[in-house]
């Protein structure tokens, strides 16, 4: 599978989540507009976003992580067909584990895709501060949760949590002097943060 039209194709027929396509819009234009040197991504599964990224970024370097064996197997597959897995280093882990060790390791990033585990953004947020380089940007999709995020009231026991967490997550950011934070309402939400200093 080497396009990224055949691994939307395949991503669909296996239910696989993969960035959605106003959204992977988005981040095709921020990839032109910036051209980013050092990419840092939260959740690879088959590599769609993350091949998008290195084929828009030329230049680009992208460190990914993913903690399924299958998607990381996947992943592999898909950057080797493409040519591009000189460019990509995947860390096969647990993302707090891989950002604690990128951020002890002095890492910085340009750009910063945030697609992992949506309950876990507002735990990572502190570490993806320190991991954005100056005048960088923070990509996070998915941050609507189906909607939840934004209706007044209780969401309901099942999805109380991660809807509290991303709340926590958006206002942060919003009101954090060091960032300009815009929520883009389209497809489940994707909040855009430019670090200004
Ligand atoms: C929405 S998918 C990523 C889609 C991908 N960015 C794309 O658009 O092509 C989220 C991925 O995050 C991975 N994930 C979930 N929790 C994780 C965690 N705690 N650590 C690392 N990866 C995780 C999942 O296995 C899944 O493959």
């Amino acid at each position: 599978m080497k396009t990224l039209k055949e691994l939307r194709a395949y991503a669909q027929s296996t239910m696989t989540p993969i960035i959605r396509p106003q959204s992977a819009k988005i981040l095709k234009e921020l990839c032109q507009t910036r051209a980013p040197k050092r990419i840092l991504e939260i959740g690879t599964a088959i590599g769609y976003s993350a091949s998008l990224m290195l084929l828009y970024c030329p230049k680009a370097e992208v460190v990914t992580i993913e903690k399924d064996p299958q998607m990381i197997a996947f992943a592999k597959q898909t950057f080797k067909l493409r040519g591009l897995e000189k460019r990509v280093t995947l860390m096969q882990t647990d993302a707090m584990v891989a950002l604690e060790k990128l951020s002890s390791d002095g890492e910085k990033f340009d750009l910063i895709f945030l697609d992992g585990p949506k309950g876990q953004y507002f735990k990572y947020l502190p570490l993806l501060k320190r991991l954005l380089a100056s005048k960088g940007v923070l990509l996070a999709d998915d941050v609507l949760f189906h909607g939840y995020v934004k209706m007044p009231g209780d969401p309901g026991h099942k999805h109380r949590t991660i809807v509290a967490s991303l709340r926590s997550f958006i206002s942060d950011l919003q009101q954090d002097k060091a960032f300009i934070a815009k929520l883009i309402e389209i497809e489940d939400g994707l909040l855009l943060c430019e670090r200004l200093n």
